[in-house]
């Protein structure tokens, strides 16, 4: 595999410059869902602090009463030159972009541009769970194709669903999570051409959710949707928001091949007007100039997976799990303990600790959790101490 380059390693590592005091002080969701005895390892937010360089832009907006409406293409320019650098992809055209307020919106209004109400929405469980209640929340029907034994995508039953999603004659979409969020599988380029492939065949539009893209694991080669053959009329979401932290300062990218260009075109232009510009600011900085950072987060990343491999192996042996290649999340397969289907609720009543459960995943989330390791070593370590004592 090819390394994917690294600016300045060795920086401080931000998963250790917070404690728990600190940490505790916030507001945000992870901090507020439970009492103060719980450890929080759940919803998808980092224990560190920010990049300076997203502080600096964001604090000299507030200086300056830079807080107006967004304007100009600077979020996608700074995208595509980290997606040039980074990934060495150098097919990003700024002309086939558009902000929208985060994510998970843009995916909505991705599947509104290409398909119509009772039309089916594919999607790979286990899977992360808004991609069952957005889809319906836009009256589509979701259909699973989940992912082989081995956590990769089964193009067979990709086949099987896709040619079933169209048989009534309706269009299609194909919600790809990529890095998939929750096994932190990364698609190899074979496998997008495979899926490519699939979807021209059957007249099914590719919606490919790449916020988690930035954080892979050492070694490991990210390769963007857009950019395999056969992708050209294929739509993609990014941004920042997972990398940096960012997810309170709303802002993200729609990005369209240039077959599906035409299709961007059509959404309408209120939909930006959600994005934050602040968020759009810290974004840009973010990706301009937080890679050294990022690069410091991913060597504590890369240190916090052999940990928390090392920790179960010594203290849960029974729990199966294969380090992830990307995202900050765990997927634990804890069928083995007997905790029955769903062991979050287990090790957050016994040992008080709280993990994703996996059922809202879908099939195959039964019997496993997702445990978030964006946290200090230390928290790692204890939230496996606690799991094991909630078995014990
Ligand atoms: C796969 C995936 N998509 C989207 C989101 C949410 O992104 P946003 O807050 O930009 O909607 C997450 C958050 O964890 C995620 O894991």
């Amino acid at each position: 595999m090819t390394s994917i380059p690294r600016d300045r390693p060795g920086g401080p590592n931000p998963l250790r410059a917070l404690g728990l005091d600190r940490l505790r002080r916030r507001t945000s969701m992870k901090w507020r869902a439970y009492p103060e005895d719980v450890l929080p390892l759940w919803v998808a937010e980092m224990d560190v602090p920010l990049a300076e360089p997203v502080v600096r832009a964001v604090t000299d907006a507030l200086d300056l009463g830079d807080t107006g409406y967004s304007a100009g293409t600077g979020y996608a320019e700074a995208l595509a030159a980290f997606a040039s650098r980074r990934w060495g992809w150098d097919g990003l055209e700024v002309e086939r972009t558009a902000i929208v307020p985060d994510v998970m919106l843009g995916v909505v209004e991705m599947l509104r541009l290409v398909t119509g109400p009772g039309d089916a929405v594919i999607v790979n469980p286990p899977v992360y769970p808004p991609f069952y209640q957005f889809v319906t929340h836009v009256d589509r029907r979701v259909t699973e194709a989940p992912l082989g034994a081995d956590l990769r995508l089964d193009l067979e039953v990709l086949e099987a669903a896709f040619r079933r999603a169209v048989a009534d004659g309706g269009r299609a979409a194909y919600l790809l999570c990529s890095p998939h969020n929750p096994t932190g599988t990364v698609h190899t380029a074979e496998e997008l051409a495979a899926v490519a492939a699939l979807a021209e065949r059957y007249g099914v539009r590719v919606v490919a959710d790449e916020i988690h893209a930035p954080v892979v694991a050492g070694g490991v080669r990210f390769v963007p949707y857009l950019s395999v053959p056969g992708a050209e009329r294929g739509l993609a979401l990014m941004s920042a928001s997972k990398g940096w932290n960012l997810a309170g300062l709303k802002a993200a990218l729609a990005l369209a091949g240039p077959g599906a260009a035409a299709d961007l075109a059509r959404m309408p232009e209120e939909v930006g007007h959600g994005a934050s510009h602040l968020g759009v600011i810290a974004h840009t900085a973010a990706l301009r100039d937080g890679t050294g950072w990022l690069d410091a987060l991913l060597a504590g990343l890369d240190a916090n997976r052999r940990l928390l491999a090392d920790q179960l192996a010594g203290r849960l042996p029974r729990i199966a799990h294969r380090p992830a290649e990307a995202t900050y999340l765990a997927w634990l397969d804890c069928r083995a303990l007997g905790l029955g289907d769903d062991p979050a609720e287990v090790f957050l009543r016994k040992g008080r600790v709280a993990l994703s459960s996996g059922l809202p995943f879908g099939t195959g989330g039964d019997g496993r959790v997702r445990f978030n390791l964006a946290a200090s070593p230390e928290v790692v370590e204890e939230a496996v101490r606690r799991m094991a004592a909630a078995t014990a």
